[in-house]
């Protein structure tokens, strides 16, 4: 029997897979990429044009409002007035997809099987043989900011326990509107990556009596990033054009900004990493939740399935379901390498 452990209610003791090796990434070949050597330095590097502009905004922009527009709720893409949130899906911070099947709608397995995107896991890793996440993506429209969680504030945090202190994932997204300073989108602290585990070690003593989280993610308060401003890591919103990616380690402290302009911010997150890091129990899981349309957590050996995927308000494949190339049905785990 396959069994789900869930976002809201992990518990476990130590993170999951905690007993298994990291990967490693394939760094310091001769013919090592200029942006795998920014990666490691920066712990995010943009990765310009892994899709074309045209296709950005005319394949994948679409798609994401005929996503929203399907729900039939009342949001118009080219109606301001109905960029309300009583009009639109469920949702967190502002338009963070994590349900009704996003994952599997088929403008995202499409985003996640372009083959420049594969290409760049690929030469991260130094291995073909790939597996990759479930996780959402974020169709951000522009709310009045008192129906956005926390108020549009921003939300710091890592998403790796502080009990797993190696670099043991790294996320990516596919961007697909224009992203400039003032629109919503990624931004991270340059450098904090690098120094995560050195954080943790030092501030043993702040370990509460019910422990930080085991799931793999923390949130950061402005004081305890004080620390890091002190080591020099400076806040960065990396300007993105349509079709960029953005890879960052997963240690890094980011967060996704709400749209400040009246633009708004799409982005389809992916995720990749060697398949031969799951167990066969995770090889079964993962098939499970596809075949239910979970969404997951980022990464895509040790993931756990996020919150809500059972409600009662949470639909199933919405819509039809996607037609997936070989490539991905082999990161699925559907089909063998
Ligand atoms: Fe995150």
């Amino acid at each position: 029997m396959v069994v789900f452990k869930n976002q809201k209610d992990f518990k476990d003791p130590v993170p999951v897979g905690a007993d298994k090796p990291s990967p490693q990434i394939a760094a310091g070949t001769p013919e090592e990429p200029q942006w795998l050597k920014d990666f490691q330095r920066d712990g995010f590097v943009v990765v310009k044009g892994v899709v074309s502009k045209e296709k950005a905004l005319n394949y994948y922009a679409p798609a994401g409002e005929d996503w929203l527009e399907g729900f039939n709720l009342g949001y118009k893409r080219d109606d301001p007035s109905t960029w309300d949130v009583k009009n639109l899906p469920r949702h967190n911070h502002g338009g963070l997809y994590s349900q009704y099947s996003f994952a599997h709608a088929q403008f995202v397995w499409d985003a996640k099987t372009e083959p420049k995107i594969v290409e760049l896991f690929e030469k991260l890793w130094g291995t073909k043989e790939l597996t990759v996440s479930f996780d959402g993506g974020s169709l951000a429209v522009p709310l009045p900011v008192d129906q956005v969680q926390g108020n549009a504030k921003p939300w710091p945090h890592s998403d790796q326990s502080a009990y797993r202190p190696q670099r043991h994932c790294v996320q990516g997204l596919l961007n697909i509107l224009p992203n400039g300073p003032e629109d919503g989108g990624l931004n991270v602290l340059k450098g904090s990556a690098n120094l995560f585990e050195q954080y943790f070690k030092e501030h043993m003593h702040l370990e509460p009596p019910e422990k930080w989280p085991t799931r793999d993610g923390y949130s950061w308060k402005e004081d305890e990033l004080k620390w890091f401003y002190d080591r020099g890591c400076e806040w960065v919103k990396p300007d993105m054009d349509p079709g960029d990616f953005v890879l960052w380690d997963s240690r890094e402290v980011h967060y996704g900004a709400f749209p400040k302009s009246q633009n708004k911010r799409f982005a389809v997150y992916i995720c990749y990493k060697p398949i031969a890091f799951m167990s066969d129990e995770q090889k079964a899981v993962k098939v499970e939740a596809f075949k239910r349309g979970y969404c997951t957590t980022h990464d895509p050996c040790d993931f756990i399935i996020k919150g809500d995927q059972d409600a009662e308000w949470n639909i199933h494949w919405p819509y039809p379901k996607p037609v997936i190339n070989e490539q991905g049905q082999k990161a699925i785990g559907l089909i063998p390498y």
